[in-house]
């Protein structure tokens, strides 16, 4: 027992050190805090609750951020720049010690029973032009995101997107998501229609579940000030649309889905950054059962995963790349076509089109 806790605070304390290395220009208050975790045990031991898999630093952060999101007040939270209300004081990563060891109890609660999450609203930069294209060729579309978690990106009827060079596509329901464009995309002047979206999600989150919504915040860092202020407005907007995320499974019942989607508009599943969390044979068992909707009616999947993580992804084969490419298959009279489109910035910032 004694050399499993030393392997794992080994283990972890590199991970923490790691974390402080890479991060510290891009998280700095993050990487800080790491760096002074690396080397407090207790602090570390605090993780062996929590599965394999999530033994990571950005668990132990969310977790304590989950907590602070309702101790406003205390001084630990004056440090993070998005919740902060009055100058900091005091060490963030003494604060941060103390703070998760005299909260031992309810930091095990979460770090066993929490995953990471992560639902970006920026991400419906990358469905603008693939649905203008499928709008374009097939009319109004409904869309079935699968992985959707609390379904933000079926929010895209409803965004203005900003573009440079490209200018304001769509009216502002209060959010405007911004991308800066690389390479020759289609000319894009008009919000395609979607006309109709469900989501799907083995791990549902309900927007009007305060203390689920509080985890999705929890897992935004702190230091990205207007992504976390950019999620409470999309959250807002989402429990004012009525969006439907419904328990699901992404192999089980996508076919369903995707009957439903059909009395509605053009079928177009959605998938990002979702099929990586599949073992490979259901992500393969995945685009199969498309194949085999495809082959009895039109059908089209955007993709935007890395193909570095999701190797058996249709256009994926032989690419190594961590980073997100956008992939367009369609099945037309049950001809599958594949088009590589772009590779962007995870969150959305930037889409480079082409190769
Ligand atoms: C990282 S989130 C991505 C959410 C969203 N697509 C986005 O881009 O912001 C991954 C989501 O996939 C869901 N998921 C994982 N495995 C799944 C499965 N087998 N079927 C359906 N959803 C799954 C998780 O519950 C989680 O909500």
């Amino acid at each position: 027992m004694l050399i499993y806790y030393r392997e794992l605070v080994h283990d972890l304390a590199q991970r923490f050190s790691d974390f402080a290395k890479s991060f510290d220009t891009g998280a700095p208050l993050y990487s800080r805090i790491a760096a002074r975790v690396a080397n407090e045990p207790a602090v570390l031991e605090l993780m062996s609750v929590a599965p394999i898999a999530q033994r990571i630093p950005v668990l132990l952060f969310a977790s304590a951020h989950h907590l602070l999101l309702d101790e406003r007040d205390h001084e630990l939270a004056q440090h993070y720049p998005n919740i902060a209300r009055t100058p900091p004081t005091g060490d963030a990563a003494d604060l941060f010690v103390r703070f998760v060891l005299e909260r031992a109890d309810a930091m095990k609660e979460l770090l066993a029973n929490r995953s990471t999450q992560t639902n970006e609203i920026g991400r419906c930069n990358w469905f603008l032009f693939p649905f203008a294209m499928l709008d374009a060729e097939v009319g109004p579309l409904a869309q079935v995101d699968v992985g959707s978690s609390a379904g933000l990106n079926q929010l895209f009827p409803k965004l203005a997107f900003d573009l440079t060079p490209g200018g304001l596509i769509g009216e502002d329901d209060g959010i405007t998501i911004t991308c800066d464009i690389t390479g020759t995309p289609p000319v894009v002047t008009n919000r395609p229609q979607v006309i109709w979206s469900m989501g799907l999600d083995a791990k549902p989150i309900d927007v009007r579940n305060d203390t689920e919504v509080r985890w999705l915040e929890a897992c935004v860092w702190p230091d990205q000030v207007e992504r976390f202020d950019r999620l409470q407005r999309a959250v807002s907007l989402a429990r004012r649309s009525n969006i439907v995320v419904e328990h699901g499974d992404a192999v089980d019942d996508v076919a369903q889905a995707i009957e439903r989607a059909t009395q509605h508009g053009h079928p177009v599943v959605t998938t990002s950054w979702v099929l990586n969390y599949l073992p490979a044979e259901r992500r393969i068992a995945f685009v199969e059962e498309l194949d085999r909707v495809g082959s009895e009616g039109d059908l089209s999947w955007i993709i935007a995963e890395s193909p570095y993580e999701t190797p058996d992804l249709p256009g994926h084969r032989g690419s190594d790349e961590l980073i997100t490419v956008i992939t367009l298959v369609t099945w037309r009279a049950g001809q599958r076509k594949v088009q590589r489109l772009a590779t962007t910035h995870p969150h959305g910032h930037w889409i480079h089109w082409g190769n």
